[in-house]
């Protein structure tokens, strides 16, 4: 059988699949240890996920820790999230499930959560029953309760933790809050990619989480260490390619995770054994080709204006000047104002997003901007 490809792209496989993130590892463990909370922002596929798995993986080593990861991309209502935090959490616990079941049934008076098991998998879940706004809140509170007078320290990740404020119900932020202050014997990792929401959450003074959590933006891994990373990972299988290449893959990936991750995945995973720099360019083509049908149907998508945009910032990679005239000669824009809305409606769509650091605009998608660029 072919070795297993040492580029996932999907999920976390181990510590000796992962790449660097020494500082940003040492700094979510020192944050749990010192029972400090810790939010990781960064774009989107740029090893959020990977890194709290990496640092709970290491965090979980410890005879004393429990730990737990949450998506809560899936969840869209406060009972959702509960019912996530009961399965996830409440019925993982511990092994011994009869005994976890009495221990938890009479934990929670009033409320009488049911334990189910898969019929295949064996699996415990549990199923609470919430119909008022005071059920559900009530719930909650027991369920932090629970997980608080635990033995073990918890250490709970909510990823994708932006969620929270697209859930229906009232004052989930400040309900969360305060369940969560009252817990002392857990602790939180929060992440997510919408950087505005998260900032103005933890950072904006008429918000329930204002300070309540050190922020942490994953920035690109550095070129030097994912080069010999990359370097070490092609030697294992016997791969043929030079440190140039490397390098501008790297410098066409922009350093953008999951993008270098696939790329160096497409090369591992062919026959080929010498990956030269003419075999590399036919297998970023043959990528950009792969997704063609589903960039066209951006384009039935988008308005006309706002295609034009995507386009004109593609062309130029990143543009910081976009409101300009020189900007909108060049690409036969419409007025400023036409050009202002349609990047409103961009950004929005997560098409286009803005370096708030560097101040520019680029196609959030690097393979879609690759393709835009490369087109008529
Ligand atoms: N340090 C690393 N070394 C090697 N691979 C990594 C590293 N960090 C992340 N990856 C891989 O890159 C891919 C994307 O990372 P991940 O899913 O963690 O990003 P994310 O920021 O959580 O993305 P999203 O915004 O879509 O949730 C995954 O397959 C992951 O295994
Ligand atoms: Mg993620």
């Amino acid at each position: 059988m072919e070795e297993d490809n040492p580029f996932p792209v999907v999920g976390y496989e181990g510590p000796e699949l992962f790449c660097d993130r020494v500082s940003e590892t040492a700094r979510i463990i020192n944050a749990m240890e010192n029972k400090r909370n810790i939010t990781l922002i960064s774009l989107r596929r740029m090893g959020k996920t990977g890194l709290i798995e990496h640092a709970l993986h290491k965090l979980g080593n410890k005879k004393q820790v429990r730990v737990f990861y949450l998506d809560l991309l899936p969840t869209s209502t406060l009972p959702e999230f509960i019912t996530l935090l009961g399965n996830q959490v409440l019925a993982r616990l511990e092994p011994r499930r009869e005994h976890v079941l009495k221990k938890i049934t009479s934990f929670f008076t009033g409320i009488m959560p049911t334990l189910k098991y898969d019929a295949l998998s064996g699996e415990p879940s549990i199923e609470f029953s919430m119909g008022s706004a005071q059920e559900i809140r009530y719930t909650l509170e027991q369920i932090f309760a629970f997980l608080n007078q635990q033995e073990k320290k918890i250490i709970i990740a909510l990823d994708e933790f932006q969620q929270i404020t697209q859930y229906p119900e009232k004052n989930v932020e400040a309900l969360l809050r305060s369940n969560i202050q009252q817990c002392n014997n857990i602790q939180f990792v929060f992440s997510g990619s919408q950087k505005s929401i998260l900032v103005a959450m933890f950072t904006a003074y008429a918000h329930p989480f204002y300070q309540s959590s050190e922020i942490l933006h994953l920035d690109p891994i550095g070129e030097k260490e994912y080069a010999a990373f990359i370097a070490a990972r092609f030697k294992d299988g016997h791969r043929k390619i030079t440190a140039e290449s490397i390098l501008s893959i790297l410098r066409y990936a922009r350093r953008h995770t999951w993008y270098v991750q696939f790329i160096c995945n497409k090369l591992y995973g062919t026959q080929q054994r010498d990956l030269n720099e003419g075999f590399i360019a036919r297998t970023l083509q043959d990528i950009l080709k792969e997704n063609e049908t589903v960039y066209y149907s951006y384009r039935n998508l988008l308005t006309a204006n706002q295609w034009q945009l995507l386009k004109a910032i593609a062309k130029e990679e990143q543009i910081q000047m976009i409101l300009s005239a020189d900007f909108l000669s060049r690409y036969k824009l419409n007025s400023a104002s036409s050009v202002q809305a349609a990047l409103e409606a961009l950004i929005t769509k997560e098409m286009v997003y803005f370096d708030d650091m560097d101040r520019y605009y680029r196609v959030y998608d690097l393979f879609l901007s690759k393709w835009l660029k490369q087109g008529i």
